[in-house]
């Protein structure tokens, strides 16, 4: 449908849409979830604009794996992969939850009858993400998970709240705590591109967490002063410092990578051991540049373009590491989610759609123009339910787990 239509002009309110499906089988692992909200990852923006790849075809896939992976080769996809919600029923072999359990879902989507999913299970061999690489995902009123992507909710969010959390906090959790990432010590500078976007928002929450220090980069003088709100008092405005990576589409200039080196030393004293990369093509050169002598560089994600470029001598002479990291194993989605409920990460919450606008919020976070999550309200009918443990609530305060939202009300 957007065949000769340039990227960005490629609108997913034209294929994102609301009709009733037919209700799938359930499998002995799986459950049926009553989804009171979800959130928009960027994953949604990738299925609704077919790039890289349709993810129809990660559904055919799926479909030549027996009998209930066959349900899922659909022609059409529902999408989304973060859930809060109400266990409905669960299949005859789930042992750990019961219809009535308050839940939030991650996505991490792995067979546990597969040998290679029982070290790190995101190295199984057909791991996937739900939502994205499966049918039946969050963006609806009923989804279908197997038992093990089930967490309990926190209970002093509301459904929004506890919604916007899994696949961005696991993700940076990994990429940031994780000894499967960049295992962050105490006093370690960490440079985290998109600061105060989905993924940056809970990074620089743990890094501060983790005694580290955070130089935060984004876009806006907004954003600036949300990240000293949060606590990240190094950041870097790459609008106002106008930096230009990229001379020409082919050519990168050096004398602009190093302007950010200075920029980060003027902040922080010291070149980042840690870069928490994600935006790729456009500045990838810079954090291989900018990462200090024996650091690494952590990514999960190539929005700007793929086909990274960046100098080799500046990786081999300063022993540098760069190192792959794609969502989070069960063990480290449930440390995450532990975080957010003892209060010491909040959800960066900015705004809230309703199921039928889904559409409208996906465009929101393809052009930038959102901060933290953006959650969607499916069964709830309205912001500010579920929550239970207004004791604890009280304690992390108000103010705190609505960091993101005056920024939004003020718009
Ligand atoms: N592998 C995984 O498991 C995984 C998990 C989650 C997300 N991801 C991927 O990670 C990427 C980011 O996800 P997200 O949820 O954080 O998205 P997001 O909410 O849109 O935040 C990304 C931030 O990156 C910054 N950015 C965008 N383009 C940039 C550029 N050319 N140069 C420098 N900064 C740029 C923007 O911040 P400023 O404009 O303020 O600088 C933006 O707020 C997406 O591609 C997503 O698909 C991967």
């Amino acid at each position: 449908m957007f065949e000769g239509v340039a990227s960005e002009d490629k609108d997913p309110r034209k294929s994102l849409h609301i009709s009733p499906v037919a209700t799938p089988e359930l499998a002995p692992d799986e459950a049926y979830i009553a989804v009171m909200a979800s959130s928009i990852n960027f994953n949604t923006v990738w299925t609704s604009i077919f790039e890289p790849l349709p993810t129809f075809g990660f559904l055919d896939r799926l479909g030549k794996e027996g009998q209930w992976g066959a349900r899922h080769a659909l022609p059409y996809h529902v999408v989304g992969s973060d859930a809060s919600g109400v266990v409905l029923q669960v299949g005859s072999a789930v042992r750990k939850w019961k219809p009535g359990d308050r839940v939030t879902v991650h996505c991490n989507y792995v067979d546990d009858q597969d040998p290679s999913a029982h070290d790190d299970s995101m190295l199984a061999d057909n791991q996937r993400i739900w939502g994205f690489e499966t049918n039946f995902g969050g963006l609806a009123d009923l989804a279908v998970v197997k038992a093990n992507q089930l967490m309990p909710k926190p209970t002093h969010l509301s459904w929004e709240e506890a919604a916007v959390n899994a696949l961005c906090n696991s993700t940076s959790y990994r990429m940031i705590v994780s000894k499967n990432g960049a295992a962050m010590r105490q006093g370690d500078k960490v440079l985290v591109w998109g600061a105060s976007g989905g993924l940056g928002a809970y990074a620089v929450q743990y890094v501060l967490n983790g005694g580290g220090t955070p130089v935060g980069v984004v876009s806006s003088e907004e954003k600036v002063r949300l990240l000293h709100e949060l606590g990240v008092e190094a950041v870097i405005d790459r609008k106002a410092a106008g930096y230009k990576f990229w001379k020409d589409e082919h050519t990168q200039d050096e004398s602009e990578w190093r302007r950010l080196g200075k920029d980060i030393r003027a902040a922080v004293g010291e070149d980042p051991g840690i870069v928490f990369e994600h935006p790729g093509r456009q500045t990838m050169g810079a954090s291989v540049f900018v990462a200090a002598r024996g650091g690494m560089i952590v990514t999960c994600a190539a929005t700007s373009g793929y086909m990274i470029e960046y100098d080799n001598r500046h990786l081999w002479m300063k022993l540098k590491t760069i190192k792959g990291s794609h969502f989070a194993n069960y063990r480290e989605a449930w440390a995450a989610n532990q975080t957010i409920i003892d209060g010491f990460v909040v959800p960066p919450l900015s705004a809230v759609f309703p199921l039928e606008e889904t559409g409208e919020a996906v465009y929101e976070v393809q052009h930038n123009r959102h901060e933290g999550k953006i959650g969607v309200l499916c069964l709830a009918p309205r912001e500010g339910l579920g929550i239970s443990d207004h004791v604890t609530r009280e304690r992390i305060g108000e103010d705190r787990l609505r960091i993101f939202r005056p920024h939004d009300e003020e718009k």
